[in-house]
């Protein structure tokens, strides 16, 4: 079985200083081993000292970004592109974050350009997707969800898929403490790998990392990391402080 995949999504959240202490802790713990794979997605501001971090620690963390511009380069003033992190050592980029969308505008569309550009540049996409309260309240998730998926990634090839995790974050369960029980998650995990058989093929649809999202705990892991069809998790509260970051990774290790 593959080990499981445990990210904390640090969102803009501490300074550089803090962040790379919080690093450095994670980094001594015994915790991160081979048993399960760790990353990190600290704001843009602290990758380049957290990446120095993570190399002389001899540690294999996944250092991630938290978002990318689409295009490669050029008159963007403000972004950053999937060549300059690539060149920083990083490895991963989370897209389409629904904090992205929500409050910053990510269409389908410019998702599914990011992750053109992500997947060209060599950095592995963690694409999110996720739908809002009154959406599963009005039983639509399954077509939302289907809709996310399709429009985003349906133009691409299996082949240029064979990096990619998906994060199913429900909007509702963000920030919220309002965990999804472990009944919904394996039913909606269940349900996007049905969505991507149908796209991919059922290989593909089996085989891809799916983590879940939305207050992630060290006092629900356990029983998330041990439900049906799920490979990981992205946490965010939860990554701030090695006292419950560490807790979560111990709950994903095999046997745990
Ligand atoms: P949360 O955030 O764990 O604080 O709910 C998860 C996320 O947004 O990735």
């Amino acid at each position: 079985m593959p080990a499981k995949l445990i990210i904390g999504n640090w969102k803009m959240n501490t300074v550089p200083s803090e962040g790379i202490k919080l690093l450095k802790e994670l980094l001594a713990s015994d915790l991160i081993s081979g048993d399960v794979e760790v990353g990190v997605a600290p704001p843009f501001t602290h990758l380049a000292e957290s990446g120095k971090a993570i190399q002389h620690s001899g540690k294999e963390v996944w250092l991630c970004a938290q978002n990318m511009h689409q295009k490669t380069a050029g008159a963007y003033t403000g972004e950053v592109g999937a060549g300059m992190l690539k060149d920083l050592g990083v490895d991963a980029v989370i897209i389409g974050h629904s904090e992205r969308r929500e409050y910053f505008g990510e269409s389908h569309s410019m998702l599914a350009e990011k992750l053109k550009t992500c997947i060209e540049v060599g950095l592995r996409p963690v694409f999110c997707i996720g739908e809002p309260d009154q959406v599963r309240s009005e039983k639509r998730h399954k077509v939302w969800l289907k809709a996310q998926i399709e429009d985003s990634l349906g133009g691409f090839s299996v082949e240029q898929l064979n990096s990619l995790v998906i994060a199913y974050e429900p909007v509702w369960a963000i920030g919220t403490g309002n965990t999804a029980t472990p009944e919904i998650v394996e039913e909606t995990h269940s349900m996007i790998r049905y969505i991507l058989a149908a796209l991919f093929g059922a290989s593909f649809a089996e085989q891809v990392k799916l983590l879940y999202g939305g207050s992630v705990n060290e006092n629900n892991a356990s029983e998330l990391m041990h439900t049906p069809g799920v490979d990981g998790a992205l946490v965010g509260g939860a990554s701030l402080k090695a006292t419950s970051f560490l807790p979560i990774i111990q709950a994903a290790k095999h046997g745990a």
